[in-house]
């Protein structure tokens, strides 16, 4: 049986379970607007993984909770976050520490990032013989693709995904890594210092090797109404009904790129959803994308029958997937959303079809989160391709960048996917271990092979995997003047065309002038698409000196912690 607990939303009495993200509590409760922002406007949970900020709320009087990470597991008072509102410090906070009473620790290597990746290289490492530790900012290690229940005595069994990371995690607790979860990074010092926070108490790491493994977020794909409550990205859907058995609703339209949208309707299907529709950017499967497909299959079978199984189960339930479209339009109706989906390539118009829903998923891919290492120096190029930025590792040891004792790996450093991170991780975790003289010599070999081997393939599914669902990046292609860009700082289109239109001559300069990117998620959201459009008017590529320098904090982090830490 399910432990629940009981709480209040601004006093409505409210049960959720225990071990729940309040965000899915919420959810639960049939409750999709957590916080006003200062123009009014509702927002709810969108990332569902710490990085919007969109799910603030007020927790026993403490401000600037994130809903979506801030775990239910005692009575507490939860309250709409809104601007301009007086708070008071709480008397439970934490008295002032001085900065000498900070540990310092020095692990042997420094993992940040318990998902596939990062996991995958402290074992190998510590096998190796190398003392690990591995911290990560959610509550539960195994990242987003090995994701775990996090309630206790939920009604369905794990999945086979779910298991195989169950299995990961024992793996690395057997092997004697050293796994911290809930601990969030939220500085990078050169040459060498992480700074974090662990259950409201500042960490300070000095590593001899730092292994980051951080992954990756979603894009953000400005359509006017994207701000609104109910609407988030399909990782948020797939972590309230992966993590926590909720439904993002009972009527769900899910619009993107990739075969996750899928995937996720799929699994809410099987959770009792209603799907209105799989809306998919790419154009319907041709002969051309048959060919991918079989390349897929060469590659990774069993990954191509997991997603022939998803399609299936949507079929037999009767959701339709719609290619070669996009949504254009989001709007609130008085019993949920109505949401205008339209062809891209055709007349938009003229292709319009609308849905009723009370919840809507987008996932149109994936940005890297790249903030530790652009921090700490490390190189990064853009690639034209990926429309990404791509982290620079030495083509002859696995992971190495160009700053000194930082290695990297998996989606952090270039999108590969989850199982190429995998094998990625191995290798990564052996050329540490051997660069801090542990011994991974001739009876290590068969393993870096096998790692290899299994690298090239997975990297060679994404390849036809990316040409299967080739489709253009939309950008801002479906915005209008009036569209949010930046979700944080309520920026619009318009006013980042016009500031650029002036003769904004530097991002830093446009940030100043529009505040976009100086919001809470740290530009994470509107960053990548400002540069698309300062470089497109400089007509050169949105590399690294295009973009929002990293600031510390990288992750959201109580000035209380800080001013206490600092006061010696
Ligand atoms: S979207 Fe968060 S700062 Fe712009």
């Amino acid at each position: 049986m399910t432990e629940t607990v009981s709480f209040t939303f601004e006093g409505r009495p409210l049960e959720g379970r225990y071990g729940e993200s309040l965000a899915a509590a919420l959810i639960a409760a049939g409750i999709r607007g957590f916080r006003r922002t200062r123009s009014g406007a509702e927002r709810g949970i969108f990332c569902g993984m710490g990085v919007c900020q969109d799910c603030l709320v007020e927790v026993d009087g403490q401000a600037n909770q994130r809903a979506c990470m801030t775990k239910l597991d005692r009575p507490m008072a939860v309250r709409r976050e809104s601007v301009g509102r007086e708070l008071s410090i709480p008397a439970t906070a934490a008295p002032p520490r001085t900065i000498e009473k900070i540990p310092e620790e020095k692990p042997e290597i420094l993992v940040v990032g318990a998902g596939p990746g990062g996991l995958s290289a402290a074992i190998a490492a510590r096998r190796a013989g190398a003392r690990v530790v591995v911290v990560d900012e959610r509550s539960l290690p195994g990242g987003q693709y090995f994701k775990q229940i996090a309630i206790s005595g939920g009604a369905q069994a794990p999945d086979r995904q779910q298991d195989e990371g169950r299995r990961l995690i024992e793996d690395a607790i057997a092997a004697g890594v050293d796994i911290r979860s809930g601990v969030e990074i939220w500085g990078a010092f050169p040459p060498l210092t992480l700074a974090g926070t662990e259950a409201g108490q500042i960490r300070v790491f000095n590593p001899s090797r730092l292994i980051v493994a951080t992954g990756a977020y979603e894009r953000g794909v400005p359509i006017p109404g994207w701000t609104l409550p109910g609407v988030m990205t399909t990782g948020a859907a797939q972590t309230l009904w992966r993590s926590y058995r909720r439904l993002p609703g009972e009527r769900i339209l899910i619009a993107g790129n990739g075969p996750l949208n899928l995937q996720v309707a799929a699994e809410l299907v099987q959770g009792g959803a209603g799907i209105a529709a799989v809306v998919e950017l790419a154009e319907v499967p041709t002969l051309r994308s048959l060919a991918a497909l079989a390349r897929m299959c060469a590659a990774a079978p069993r990954l191509v029958i997991d997603g022939l199984g998803y399609r299936r189960r949507l079929q037999i339930a009767g959701v339709p997937v719609i290619y070669g479209s996009a949504i254009t339009r989001i709007k609130k109706s008085s019993d949920g959303l109505t949401v205008d989906i339209a062809e891209i390539e055709r007349d938009v118009q003229g292709s319009k079809r609308t849905f009723s829903v009370d919840a809507v998923c987008m996932g149109y891919g994936l940005q890297p989160a790249n903030e530790i290492l652009r921090a700490l120096g490390s190189e990064h190029r853009f690639d034209r391709v990926r429309d990404q930025l791509i982290t620079w590792l030495a083509p002859d040891i696995p992971g190495k960048t160009t700053t000194t004792n930082v290695f990297a790996l998996g989606d952090c450093t270039g999108l590969g996917g989850a199982r190429a991170a995998l094998a990625e991780g191995r290798l990564v975790g052996l050329a540490v271990a051997a660069d801090l003289d542990h011994a991974t010599g001739a009876g290590l070999t068969g393993e870096r092979e096998a790692a290899q081997r299994a690298l090239a393939r997975h990297r060679r599914f994404q390849k036809a995997l990316w040409q299967f669902y080739a489709a253009r990046p939309l950008g801002l292609a479906l915005a209008t003047p009036e569209t949010v860009l930046c979700r944080c700082e309520e920026v619009t289109v318009d006013r980042i065309q016009s500031a650029l239109a002036e003769g904004c001559p530097s991002i830093g300069e446009l940030k100043r002038n529009t505040r976009a990117g100086m919001g809470a998620c740290q530009g994470r959201y509107c960053g990548p698409l400002v540069t698309a459009l300062m470089a497109a008017r400089l007509g050169r590529d949105p590399d690294d000196e295009l973009r929002f320098a990293p600031r510390m904090p990288i992750k959201p982090i109580a000035v209380a912690d800080i001013a206490g830490a600092s006061r010696s």
